[in-house]
């Protein structure tokens, strides 16, 4: 009998890619970069199952591109804003994700983050490499104190609340903000259930941790900038559109907030001559939140599971719709 055929968007862990392999014909992506959008649409006609990760654009017109036959969509990760989930679920083409096994990684990558926003890690190895280090001074490169620092936390979900526990480590008060969140739930993982102005209003550290959708596309505007600390640190680890980032550069260049530590930027990758990276108070990394050999190996063999059981008709693993 012949295999299902599938597209992988990119050469993943081979955690993963081996187990596609031995259950599928897979067509598999060789380059660094992603296949343009037009490229894509091609690639997949005719395929049972696609494999995604989060530069995809997975939309309507591809799916009907690649024809009724197509049984599922697999992504390499927790976020699935690239896909076009009503969509899928209007084709009855189940949508899988890789939940939980990036969390512990991505919180510690955003409070390391928050570390070197806070005690200004980035700046001062700069100022080392540019030759400025000419001896220890009294009030050089001061930063802002985080044990017993007040933290907010706005999506406390997985990561979130695995980032609530990492700062209760270092004493912080915790506070936390989610549409159902209840106070309970919040003093279970503990933290206080807050609105999210007192958040914005009272805390030090302000960590964005909800996925991107209609609902959050430009949660953190002007607006809500405006209500933050003047010292503020804002924290984002979720997507760059949760971020207004024009307003973010405004507020960081105008001293309406203190700075900003970001994972992930809108777009991506940032372009070299945007205005962010010229501003000293902002640490940018390049969407390495889950990039650790392990979590990456368990995303890829999560993923794998998700296409192969999709393509073999079975219940996916973990189906997002
Ligand atoms: P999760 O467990 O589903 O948590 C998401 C949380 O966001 C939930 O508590 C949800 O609250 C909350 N939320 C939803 N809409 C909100 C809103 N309008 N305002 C405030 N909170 C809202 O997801 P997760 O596993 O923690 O992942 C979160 C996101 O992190 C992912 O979607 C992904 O985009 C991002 N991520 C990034 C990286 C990276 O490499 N930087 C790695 C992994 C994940 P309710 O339950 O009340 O709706
Ligand atoms: C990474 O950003 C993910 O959503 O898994």
């Amino acid at each position: 009998m012949s295999k299902p055929k599938v597209f992988v968007s990119r050469v993943i862990p081979d955690a993963g890619l081996d187990l596609v392999k031995e259950a599928c014909d897979a067509d598999i992506w060789p380059d660094r970069l992603p296949p343009s959008y037009e490229i894509l649409v091609e690639r997949v006609r005719g395929v049972d199952g696609i494999l995604s990760v989060l530069t995809e654009r997975i939309d309507a017109n591809l799916m009907d591109a690649a024809g009724p036959q197509l049984k599922v969509i697999s992504q390499m990760a927790v976020g699935y804003d690239n896909i076009e989930v009503a969509a899928a679920k209007a084709r009855g083409i189940p949508v899988g994700n890789t939940p939980g096994v990036l969390t512990e990684a991505t919180a510690d990558l955003a409070f390391s983050l928050l570390l070197a926003g806070a005690r200004r890690i980035v700046e001062g190895s700069n100022y080392i490499r540019e030759g400025k280090w000419e001896t220890w001074e009294p009030k050089t490169l001061l930063g802002a104190d985080v044990t017993g620092a007040t933290l907010g936390v706005i999506g406390f979900g997985r990561i979130g609340k695995a980032f609530a526990k990492r700062a209760s480590g270092f004493d912080m008060h915790i506070l936390a903000y989610s549409p159902s969140l209840t106070a309970e739930d919040a003093k279970n993982a503990g933290a206080i259930a807050v609105d999210m102005d007192t958040l914005l209003r009272e805390s030090d550290f302000v960590s964005v941790h909800t996925p991107l959708n209609a609902n959050t596309r430009h949660l953190i505007n002007k607006e809500r900038l405006a209500k933050m600390k003047p010292t503020a640190l804002l924290i984002n680890t979720a997507r760059g559109g949760v971020v207004d980032q024009k307003a973010l550069y405004e507020a960081l260049k105008n001293g309406v907030i203190g700075g900003a530590a970001l994972d992930v930027t809108d777009p991506e990758p940032l372009p070299l001559d945007d205005p962010l990276l010229t501003l000293p108070n902002v640490t940018i990394l390049p969407h390495i939140g889950s990039a650790t050999i392990n979590t990456r190996n368990r995303m890829a063999s999560m993923a794998a599971a998700n296409l192969i059981a999709g393509v073999r008709g079975e219940a996916l693993p973990n189906r997002v719709v």
